[in-house]
Parts: structure tokens; sequence; C-alpha cells
């Protein structure tokens, strides 16, 4: 945390679903409103100072949706990258992806390694975007990781310490300082486990496609009112 600003912000992007069809659209409808309101509000927050910023796009779980609605997210997320790649470039935003390839098809794996590449000199903030992701998976994944480098002898048992162990998930970034939910569920739905530890959690009842810059400021309020002590006294 700098001036009171959270260096890494975490969002479960959630009800857009709801949002659609509270107004008698269809759930997909929802979830474009919720890409638009993304572009805004993620550029807002990495204006403000934050450093890093992770969004939880689509779970391991969200595969159990139905055909047509799993089918018009990847179709989007095809769509939206590469629209977007050109936006990120010129905001110096670096984009990173946290999650499982396996199994996305190599039209979305083709676009999110382009987007990576295009935009790895980017200093300007990191847009982590949460994809086919599970945090169980991602903890389960590092442990294999960490087992093959030692089997290989390129790192000691020593080394693995609770510091060290976020440098071998999916991406190294640092641990979540604040963390949103929106759309009202009370819950952390497998997102970031091992980063989330020690994070200020804020929960709103406003769906995703309406959390706008004043939602976040709202958040940021709130965080900034809080006594952060990390373990230490009070
Ligand atoms: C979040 O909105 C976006 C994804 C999970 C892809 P939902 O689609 O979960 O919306 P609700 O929760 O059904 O309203
Ligand atoms: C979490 O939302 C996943 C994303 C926001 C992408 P869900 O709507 O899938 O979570 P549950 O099923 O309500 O826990
Ligand atoms: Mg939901």
């Amino acid at each position: 945390m700098n001036n009171g600003i959270p260096t890494h912000v975490a969002i479960i992007m959630d009800g857009n679903g709801r949002w659609a069809t509270r107004q008698g659209k269809k759930r997909t409808e929802g979830h474009y409103a919720g890409y638009k309101r993304l572009k805004k509000t993620a550029l807002y927050i990495l204006d403000k100072g934050v450093k890093y910023l992770s969004v939880f796009a689509f779970s391991t779980e969200n595969f159990a949706r139905s055909k047509e609605e799993v089918g018009y997210l990847m179709d989007l997320f095809v769509k939206a990258f590469h629209k977007e790649t050109s936006f990120f470039v010129d905001h110096n935003i670096k984009v990173l992806f946290s999650g499982r390839r396996e199994p996305l098809s190599d039209e979305v794996l083709k676009i999110m390694d382009k987007v990576v590449s295009d935009t790895k000199d980017c200093t300007g903030g990191v847009f982590n975007v949460c994809l086919n992701y599970g945090a169980q998976a991602e903890i389960v994944d590092t442990t294999k990781k960490i087992a093959e480098l030692y089997k290989a002898g390129r790192i000691e048992l020593d080394d693995i310490n609770t510091d060290s162990y976020y440098h071998y998930l999916y991406n190294d970034l640092p641990p979540v300082d604040l963390m949103i939910r929106t759309s009202g569920e009370i819950r952390i739905s497998n997102f970031m486990l091992y980063s989330i530890s020690y994070a200020e959690l804020y929960f709103t009842s406003t769906c995703f496609p309406d959390f706008d810059e004043k939602e976040f400021d709202k958040a940021l309020e709130d965080y900034q009112k809080r006594n952060i002590t990390k373990g230490t006294v009070k």
C-alpha cells in the first residue's frame, strides 16, 4: 500500500446475468455490458495508482454453464482481446493471464499469447485476467511445479517459504490488498486463495455492469478507513 492506494486489487466480477435478466435481457447481454464496464473501470483503477489489477473473468467451474453461454463468452474473449490489444499498448498496460490452458481452444489461447507478448514491455500497471481459473487448481499446479523443480535439482527445500511461494504461482504478483466482489454474493468462489490471505474484503450488492468509477471510489474509501495491521498489534 502506498498513500492509501492498494498495490494489488482483485475483483470477482459477478452479477452480469442478473443485471441482464432484471431488465428482461438475455444473460449474454449482461456479459457484453460487463466487458464494456471493465474497460472503463479497469483504466480508472490503474490511473489511480493501483499497480496490479486481477479480475475473475471465467472460472474452471463456469464450463458447466450452458453451451450457448460458454460459447458466447469464449467468442467475446477472442473478439475483445483482438480489439483491445492496441488499447492496452496505448495505455502502457501489461496483460497477464492466470489459469489453466486446458481445455481452452487454440483460438482463445492464440489471442491470449498475442496480447501477453504485445504488452510484455508495458510498465504502466499490470492487468491480470483470471480465465479458466480456480485457486485450488492453482495451488495444486504450483505444488507440482515446485516438485518438478526440486526433482530436477533446481531448487532446495529451504527455498520454499510463504513469501517465495508467490513466485511459483501462475504469475509472480504481490499479495492482494483489496478484494472486491460485486452482486451481493458473500463468498470467495475459489478465487486467489493463497494471495488474499491478508486482503481487506469488500462486498457490494451492485452488479458488475454497474460497477463504475464512483462504486470503486466507495470501495477505496472503505478500505482507507480500515486499520490495516497484517498480524501486528493494533
Ligand atoms: C459473472 O456474472 C461473469 C461470469 C461468471 C462469467 P454471472 O454470469 O455469474 O452473473 P450472475 O451471478 O448469474 O448474475
Ligand atoms: C465467480 O462467479 C466467477 C467469476 C466471476 C468469473 P460465479 O457466479 O461463477 O460464482 P458462484 O457460482 O456464484 O460461486
Ligand atoms: Mg455469478
